[in-house]
Order: structure tokens, then sequence, then C-alpha cells
């Protein structure tokens, strides 16, 4: 386990998001969608980053919809998976979601994503629907929420 500082993101820290998520994701954001989103949805859309020594090690997305938190997109530094950065930024997420008035958090993961299922499913969060042919390769989604209170 590493203890890191969460903090929100600007523009400033753009790059590093779109760096870690070029590492994590199949279909990566690109730094002008995370910039569009920075500028054009400011307030809508919350980049929580987490720091080690400095350095980001990971991200989190997040919307508030109504009494909803979305997860848009998650992603850890590759080199510092399994201590606990995840878990913290969900943490932080679910104190972010709890300051504006959201009871629970929802996500959607792909379905061969058997990792961040595991993760997700140790956090407390449990399966609400699966989503056919939802990603744009045609693969499904699993929808899953966690109610805070
Ligand atoms: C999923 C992800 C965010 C997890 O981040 P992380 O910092 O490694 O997670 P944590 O260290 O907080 O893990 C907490 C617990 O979740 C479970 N877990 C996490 N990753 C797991 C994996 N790959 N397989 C099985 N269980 C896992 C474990 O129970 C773990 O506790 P443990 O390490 O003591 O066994 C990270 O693997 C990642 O960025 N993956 C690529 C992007 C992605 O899939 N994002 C989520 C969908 S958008």
């Amino acid at each position: 386990m590493i203890l890191v500082d969460i903090d929100f993101c600007d523009e400033g820290r753009a790059r590093e998001i779109a760096a870690i998520d070029l590492l994590s994701q199949p279909a990566p954001w690109p730094l002008e969608a995370i910039l569009k989103d920075m500028r054009e949805r400011q307030g809508e859309v919350v980049y929580l980053g987490a720091f080690y020594k400095s350095g980001m090690v990971g991200f989190v997305a997040l919307e508030p919809r109504a009494e909803d938190l979305w997860v848009l997109q998650l992603s850890v530094d590759p080199e510092r998976r399994r201590w606990g950065v995840g878990s913290q930024l969900i943490g932080a997420a679910s104190v972010f979601a709890d300051e504006r008035g959201c009871s629970r958090i929802f996500l959607s993961v792909r379905a061969s994503n058997r990792g961040a299922l595991e993760f997700y499913r140790a956090l407390g969060f449990r399966q609400r629907e699966v989503l056919i042919n939802y990603y744009s390769n045609g693969e499904d989604g699993i929808r899953m929420f966690l109610e805070l209170w």
C-alpha cells in the first residue's frame, strides 16, 4: 500500500492523465478530448488525480448526475497497481459524491475486464445489468453501482 495525495486536476495535469490512460485503457482518452472536457464541461466533469512523490500515479474522471455520481474513467499507472491507489481514488470519489449530495456511484466496465470487475466487487460494488454491445468494438458492458447511504 502507498498512501497517495488526491487532488482536483486542471488543464495543467491533462498530459499526465492522458499518459496514464494510454497505458491503461483499450480505448484511451486522447489529450485533446481531456482538454476539451476540462474547458467546456467545467464543473460537470471533474478529474481527481492521485499523486505519489508529486508524480501522478492514477486518476478518476467523475460526473455527478442528480443523485448519482458516475465514474467515467479510472486508470492507475501499471507500475503502481495493487498498491491501493485505485481504492483511494474511489474513496475520494465517495467523499466527493457525499459533498455533491449523491447517494450512489455508477459505472460501466468491459465484460472482459476481469481485474476491474474484481476490483469493484472488492470495494462493494454490485452488478446492476449487462449492457449488450455497449462498447464500440461490440463488447458487452457490466453496469455496477455502490450505495453510499
Ligand atoms: C482496475 C484498477 C483501477 C485497480 O487499481 P489498483 O490501484 O490496482 O487497485 P487496488 O490496489 O486499490 O486494489 C484493491 C483490491 O481490488 C482487487 N483487485 C484490484 N485489481 C485486481 C486484479 N487485477 N485482479 C483481481 N483483483 C483485483 C483486489 O482485491 C485488491 O486488493 P489486494 O491487492 O489487497 O488483493 C487498475 O488495475 C487499472 O487501472 N486497470 C486498467 C484500467 C481499468 O481497467 N480501469 C477500470 C475500468 S474503467
